[in-house]
């Protein structure tokens, strides 16, 4: 379906669960467990209705998210059961990779084969700093089992954080050509839980990708938007096996590419990232709204779809948005 500014929609992000084994400082740092009770997230039956619904709409494309999507229960078998959904043809994961080498392959026989890792540092002391105590062993053995099982494409997820880690970006494009991964950087988004990371720590994509020119070729082979392919501007290491990917919110606006809605884990369904307004399926899907009903709702959040973010760098500081990234899921 067509939004009001003549984007075709067609992706929507669910975020499963808004629960994460990791406290990352700039997502979820101080909550392990969500402070809500059970029912305040949908139902595997819930997401699954409402996924039905948008396929209706012309989505295509479903991407599980979290929280960390691998420690929601029973999540293999929505999996499945998402395969059973006519015209539903990618569903595809995001996961921080902590439990990926023991789950990579009830996944992958589920039905996943596009993959994406968070993954912020190479070092097993900063790794831990930046995840709240996670284990970089964990990480790599579950990007190893990944790529064993044949998952591709395997993206690299990595937030650039001034002063933190862009020390690391040349190590972390050593990845990308060493080893057939797509090695995404990420502008930081201001959604910091506690301040720990200041926005102020943004770091544009565009030293970034100085600094990895001044050591590879770089050669663009998808630009941001091409083929309705998302994002991220994809870029080759000349004589290397895997690619770089910068997604740039902040410095470079994509949003008039934009394919996207998201669904967070308590059911409010979000037609920007970084606009805090929804509108709640939970409410319609537990009062018993029926197939049409719901179908109107999403369609008011294709309507409705703002034709920008208003977020931008400003000196290196930025605005806040008003959410929480652990409940939408990127
Ligand atoms: N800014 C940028 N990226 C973020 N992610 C989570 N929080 C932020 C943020 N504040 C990233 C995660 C994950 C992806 C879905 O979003 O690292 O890889």
């Amino acid at each position: 379906m067509l939004d009001s500014h003549n984007r075709e929609i067609n992706y929507l992000r669910v975020s499963v669960t808004d629960r994460c084994n990791l406290h990352c400082l700039y997502c979820n740092p101080k909550v392990g467990l969500s402070e809500g009770g059970r029912d305040d997230i949908l139902s595997f039956e819930e997401i699954h209705r409402v996924i039905r619904a948008a396929v209706r709409l012309g989505i295509t494309k479903v991407r599980l998210t979290g929280g960390e999507p691998l420690v929601r229960r029973g999540l293999a078998d929505f999996i499945s059961s998402l395969g059973e959904i006519e015209n539903l043809t990618d569903i595809s994961l995001t996961t921080n990779g902590i439990l990926l080498a023991s789950m990579a392959d009830e996944i992958r026989q589920a039905g996943i084969k596009r993959i994406n890792i968070s993954l912020d540092s190479l070092d097993k002391g900063k790794y831990a700093r930046i995840t709240g105590g996670g284990d970089l062993r964990a990480v790599l053995d579950g990007i190893d089992e990944a790529c064993r099982l044949g998952f591709s494409p395997i993206k690299i997820n990595n937030v650039a954080i001034k002063g933190f880690n862009d020390d690391e970006i040349l190590d972390f494009a050593g990845l990308a050509s060493e080893r057939p991964f797509q090695v995404r950087f990420i502008e930081l988004m201001p959604f910091t839980g506690d301040g720990q990371v200041e926005t102020g720590d943004y770091l544009s994509n565009q030293i970034v990708r100085e600094v990895i020119e001044g050591r590879y070729g770089l050669q663009e082979i998808q630009r941001q938007g091409e083929n309705n392919s998302g994002p991220a501007r994809i870029f080759r290491l000349n004589g290397g096996m895997g690619e770089i990917g910068f997604i740039s919110p902040l410095s470079h606006l994509f949003c008039d590419s934009c394919n996207r809605l998201r669904l967070t884990s308590d059911g409010t369904l979000l037609s920007c990232l970084l606009y805090p307004d929804g509108i709640d399926l939970k409410e319609s899907l537990r009062r018993g709204c029926s197939d049409e009903e719901l179908t109107k709702l999403l369609q008011r959040a294709i309507i409705v779809k703002p034709m920008k973010h208003q977020i931008s760098p400003n000196g290196g500081r930025i605005k806040k948005c008003g959410r929480q990234m652990y409940n939408i899921g990127g």
